[in-house]
C-alpha cells in the first residue's frame, strides 16, 4: 500500500497549490486557511492524535462518520475544513457540540487536524441503489387521474360549470385547491367528489398536480362550453378588471387566467362574489358593483378568449441543479477550490440538514444562501441523494512512496 502524506516543502506544495488555481480562488498565499497544505508528516501525526482522542467519536477515527447527521471528513478540501474549524470556534456557525470541541483549540492544533483529516481517503458511496424521486410532472398527472372525468383528461373542460384548468396560473391552483381543502372556498353538489379527492392529497400533490395542468400546452384551448351574452364589452367595463387579468384574460400572478374559461363557470363565480358565499377581499367589492348584464357580458368576453400558455417551466432534475452545482463545487461534487466543500460520498441526511440551515439562514453563506433559496423540497432532497451516491475522489495531494 502507498502511505500518503502531505509534503512540506514549499516546491511541492505550490505545486499542489497549483493543482487548485485553475479556478477562481477567494484565498490568497499567505492566508492563513492554506496552513494545512504546508503541513509537515510530523503535524499530521498530531493531528491524527487529536482527532483520535477527541473527534473520532463522532466522526470516526478514518473521518468516516457513522452517527446521523454528522459530516465525514476523510478527504475534504483542507482550506475548507480550517475554515469552518475556525468558524465553529468563532461562534458565526453555530452548533454546540462542535463548539465544545474546538473552543480551545489552538490555531496549530486546528491547522493539523484539518491536514490529517483532508489526508485521508474519502468514503465510498453507499453500495445500495440510489432511491428515486418521483417525476412531479408525472406525480401530478397520477394525482390528477380522477379529476378528468369532471376536468376533462389535461384540464379542458366539456361541461358546462366546470372550470377549465387547462392554463391557469400555477400558484392560484394550488391555493384555490386549498381552500376548497380548508372550507374557505365552498363547494356544493357539482364538485363533492372532487372535495373528496383533493381531502385525501398529501402536501406535494397540491403543487405537482398544478405543475400538470400549468404546463399542459398542447391541446390547449378554451372550454369547449357554450356562452351566452355579448362578448363586445366596452373598453369602460373592462378596464375595471384588465390590472389583474389581462386584456387577453392571462391573470397577473397570484390572479387566475380568465382566457377560455367556461362561461357558466364564470357567472357562477361572480355572483358567488357577489352574494359572499366565495368570500374575497379583493373580487368581493368588484362584483357587487356589477349589474346582471355587466356579468354576462363580462363573462362572454373573457370565455372567448384563446388561453395562452404559462410562464411556468418545467422543474430541472437533480441532474441539471447539479451542473448548477458543480461550477463551484468541481465535478459531480469534487471541488478542486481550497475553499469550497467536496460533496461527494458526503451523508445524505447531512447534506439534506445543511441545505435546509442555508435556507432557513441558521448557516450563513453568501454563495450558499443565493444558491439555496430557490430550490424546493423535492430538489433538496433530489440534490442530496446525487452527490451522496456519487464517487468521490481524494483532495489533490502529494503521494510519498512506503519506506
Ligand atoms: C459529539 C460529536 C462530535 C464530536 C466529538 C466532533 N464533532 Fe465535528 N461535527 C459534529 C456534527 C454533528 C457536525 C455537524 C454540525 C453542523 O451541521 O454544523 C460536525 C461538523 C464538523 C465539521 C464541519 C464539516 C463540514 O462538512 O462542514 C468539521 C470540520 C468538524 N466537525 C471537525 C471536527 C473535529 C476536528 C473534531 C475534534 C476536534 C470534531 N469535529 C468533534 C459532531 C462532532
Ligand atoms: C364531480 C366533478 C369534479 C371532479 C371529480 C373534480 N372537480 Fe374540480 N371542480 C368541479 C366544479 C363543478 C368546479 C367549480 C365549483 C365552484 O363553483 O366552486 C370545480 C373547480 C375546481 C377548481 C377551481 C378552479 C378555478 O378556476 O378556481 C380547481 C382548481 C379544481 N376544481 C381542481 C380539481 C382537481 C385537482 C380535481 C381532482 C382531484 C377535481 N377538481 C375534481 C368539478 C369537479
Ligand atoms: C386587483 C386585482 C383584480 C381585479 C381588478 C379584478 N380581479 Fe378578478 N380576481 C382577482 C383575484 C386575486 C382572484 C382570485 C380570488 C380568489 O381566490 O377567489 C380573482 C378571481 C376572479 C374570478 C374567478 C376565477 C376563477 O377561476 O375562479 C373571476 C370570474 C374574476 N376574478 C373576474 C373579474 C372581473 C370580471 C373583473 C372586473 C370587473 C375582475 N375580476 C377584477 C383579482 C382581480
Ligand atoms: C458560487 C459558488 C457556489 C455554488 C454555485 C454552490 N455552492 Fe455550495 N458552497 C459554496 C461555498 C463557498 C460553501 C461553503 C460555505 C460555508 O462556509 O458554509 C458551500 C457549501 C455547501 C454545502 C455544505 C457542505 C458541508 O460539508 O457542510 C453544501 C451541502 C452545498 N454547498 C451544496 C450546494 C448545492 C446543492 C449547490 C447547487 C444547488 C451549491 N452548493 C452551489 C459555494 C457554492
Amino acid at each position: 500500500m502507498t502511505r500518503r502524506r502531505w509534503l512540506a516543502a514549499t516546491a511541492v506544495a505550490s505545486a499542489y497549490f497549483a493543482a487548485f488555481a485553475a479556478s477562481a480562488q477567494l484565498l490568497k498565499q499567505g492566508d492563513d486557511a492554506l496552513r494545512p497544505l504546508y503541513a509537515q508528516a510530523s503535524d499530521i501525526a498530531e493531528g491524527k492524535d487529536l482527532a483520535t482522542s477527541s473527534c473520532a467519536k463522532c466522526h470516526g477515527g478514518d473521518g468516516i462518520a457513522t452517527d446521523r447527521l454528522t459530516p465525514n471528513l476523510a478527504g475534504q478540501r483542507p482550506a475548507y475544513l480550517y475554515l469552518e474549524l475556525k468558524a465553529y470556534q468563532a461562534g458565526a456557525r453555530a452548533n454546540v457540540d462542535m463548539t465544545e470541541k474546538v473552543k480551545f483549540l489552538s490555531d496549530d492544533a486546528i491547522v493539523k487536524v484539518a491536514a490529517y483529516y483532508a489526508s485521508l481517503d474519502p468514503a465510498q458511496p453507499p453500495q445500495t441503489t440510489p432511491p428515486e424521486l418521483d417525476d412531479p410532472v408525472a406525480a401530478g398527472k397520477a394525482a390528477a387521474a380522477t379529476c378528468a372525468q369532471c376536468h376533462g383528461d389535461n384540464g379542458v373542460s366539456h361541461k358546462a360549470g366546470v372550470p377549465n384548468l387547462i392554463g391557469q396560473d400555477a400558484k392560484y391552483l394550488v391555493e384555490t385547491m386549498q381552500s376548497y381543502v380548508s372550507g374557505d372556498r365552498p363547494s356544493d353538489e357539482s364538485n363533492e367528489k372532487m372535495k373528496t379527492a383533493l381531502d385525501a392529497f398529501k402536501h406535494k400533490d397540491f403543487a405537482n398536480v398544478a405543475l400538470f395542468y400549468a404546463l399542459q400546452k398542447d391541446g390547449l384551448t378554451r372550454a369547449q362550453t357554450p356562452a351566452q351574452g355579448d362578448a363586445a364589452v366596452s373598453k369602460d367595463s373592462l378596464s375595471r378588471c384588465v390590472k389583474c387579468h389581462g386584456e387577453d384574460g392571462v391573470g397577473v400572478s397570484p390572479s387566475p387566467s380568465l382566457a377560455g374559461q367556461d362561461w357558466t363557470y364564470l357567472v357562477k363565480a361572480l355572483h358567488a362574489y357577489k352574494d359572499g358565499s366565495r368570500d374575497d377581499d379583493t373580487m368581493g367589492p368588484k362584483a357587487k358593483k356589477l349589474d346582471e348584464a355587466d356579468i354576462e357580458n363580462l363573462a362572454a368576453y373573457y370565455s372567448s378568449l384563446t388561453p395562452k400558455p404559462t410562464g411556468v417551466a418545467r422543474p430541472l432534475t437533480p441532474d441539471q441543479w447539479a451542473d448548477k452545482c458543480d461550477r463551484c463545487h468541481g465535478a459531480n461534487g469534487n471541488s478542486t477550490r481550497l475553499e469550497v466543500p467536496a460533496l461527494a460520498a458526503q451523508r445524505l441526511d447531512y447534506l439534506q440538514k445543511v441545505l435546509h440551515e442555508y435556507q432557513s439562514g441558521a448557516r450563513k453563506s453568501t454563495a450558499m444562501a443565493a444558491m439555496s433559496s430557490v430550490l424546493t423540497d423535492d430538489d433538496v432532497e433530489g440534490l442530496a441523494i446525487h452527490y451522496a451516491y456519487a464517487k468521490a475522489r481524494a483532495a489533490v495531494f502529494v503521494p510519498v512512496p512506503s519506506k
